[in-house]
């Protein structure tokens, strides 16, 4: 049978079956992309699940190592890690307790893991903010806090981290921490930016994760000062721009899918490696209407990875890269 218009376009043709779908797909997620991050708490007495984030934990060291093992079984290589003490400060804090999980992983892993860390404070203040405040408790303090970042960085890179990873959004500590970093002969630790952070509703489960909301009798209520307003995304070009220019290796777009065309634009216009962090609230979403029957949740996070792809990531933060090999598969 001729068509009835034989020289018409068809756009059909090339989605009639898998195969022909798969020879045609022009992107592709694969778990070698993926982050997988964890949080490791001082002073529980046993794991707890994160609300909201069915199958996240709040890890004790011994569950943690556990929980990495298993997850390499299932196809994770590469982590991001948040350490959370038991003891909060204003001042003069000590990271010992998350360079100790770093040298267990280590230990243990050797180099078949790729150990990212998070490098902030608001897990270890008392009053949840990235920093260390005036005495007044309205304004974070950037170059006191500068030098604690800088200090924590060498403190995990020094106890084997591949690469440290400041989310705090303080002017110049991109720099602090290469010299920090350099000076001790670590020219080979990574420095992965959260150059364009956002400030954020959908940090909400991850703050409970990492008992890191803002809170107590300060005068500061929220991370306003020092993240990146949503209607103000040339701050991310310029943030990400000064922060390859400070030493950063990887940039970041963080959240990922309410910030997407930040991620389209960053990515053409600054040729370096890109990532993107799905963060807990997104995440959160998808598994919530799943779990209403709303919503397939895998095919769902398979096609928020794809856009991340699409958007220019070369790399994904996600709460489900340890399911990702089965999601692939299925
Ligand atoms: C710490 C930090 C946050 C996240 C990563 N590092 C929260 C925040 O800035 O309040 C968010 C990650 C997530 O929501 O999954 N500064």
């Amino acid at each position: 049978m001729r068509s009835s218009n034989p020289g018409q376009l068809s756009l059909r043709r090339l989605r009639q079956n898998p195969h022909v779908r798969e020879l045609a797909r022009e992107y592709r997620v694969s778990t070698e992309q993926l982050i997988q991050p964890y949080f490791v708490v001082e002073g529980i007495g046993g794991r707890e699940e994160v609300p909201g984030m069915t199958g996240t934990y709040r890890d004790t060291p011994e569950t943690l190592l556990t929980q990495i093992d298993r997850d390499m079984e299932a196809g994770v290589r590469k982590i991001l890690l948040f350490g959370v003490p038991g003891e909060k400060k204003t001042h003069h804090f000590s990271s010992s307790f998350t360079a100790s999980q770093i040298a267990a992983i280590r230990k243990r892993f050797g180099s078949d893991l790729f150990v990212a860390v998070d490098v902030c404070l608001c897990s270890y203040t008392t009053h949840g903010q990235c920093g260390i405040l005036t005495a007044e408790g309205d304004h974070v303090e950037n170059s006191a806090t500068v030098m604690e970042l800088a200090k924590s960085a060498l403190s995990f890179a020094q106890a084997g981290a591949d690469c440290v990873a400041p989310s705090d959004m303080m002017d110049g500590r991109i720099a602090a921490i290469r010299e920090a970093l350099d000076g001790a002969g670590l020219e080979r630790t990574l420095l992965m930016s959260y150059s364009a952070k956002f400030h954020s509703k959908f940090y909400g489960p991850f703050r409970a994760a990492a008992d890191s909301a803002p809170k107590g009798p300060v005068l500061l209520k929220d991370r306003a000062t020092y993240q990146i307003d949503p209607g103000t995304p040339r701050d991310a070009l310029v943030s990400s721009l000064r922060d390859v220019e400070e030493g950063a290796d990887i940039l970041m777009v963080k959240p990922g899918l309410p910030y997407l065309d930040v991620l389209a634009s960053l990515s053409r216009e600054i040729p370096r490696p890109w990532a993107v962090y799905e963060v807990s609230g997104e995440y959160a979403a998808i598994e919530l209407m799943a779990e209403k029957g709303l919503i397939n949740g895998p095919a769902a996070h398979l096609e928020a990875w794809t856009a991340f792809t699409r958007a220019g990531a070369s790399m994904i933060i996600t709460y489900g890269a340890r399911y990702a090999q089965k999601w692939l598969s299925s």
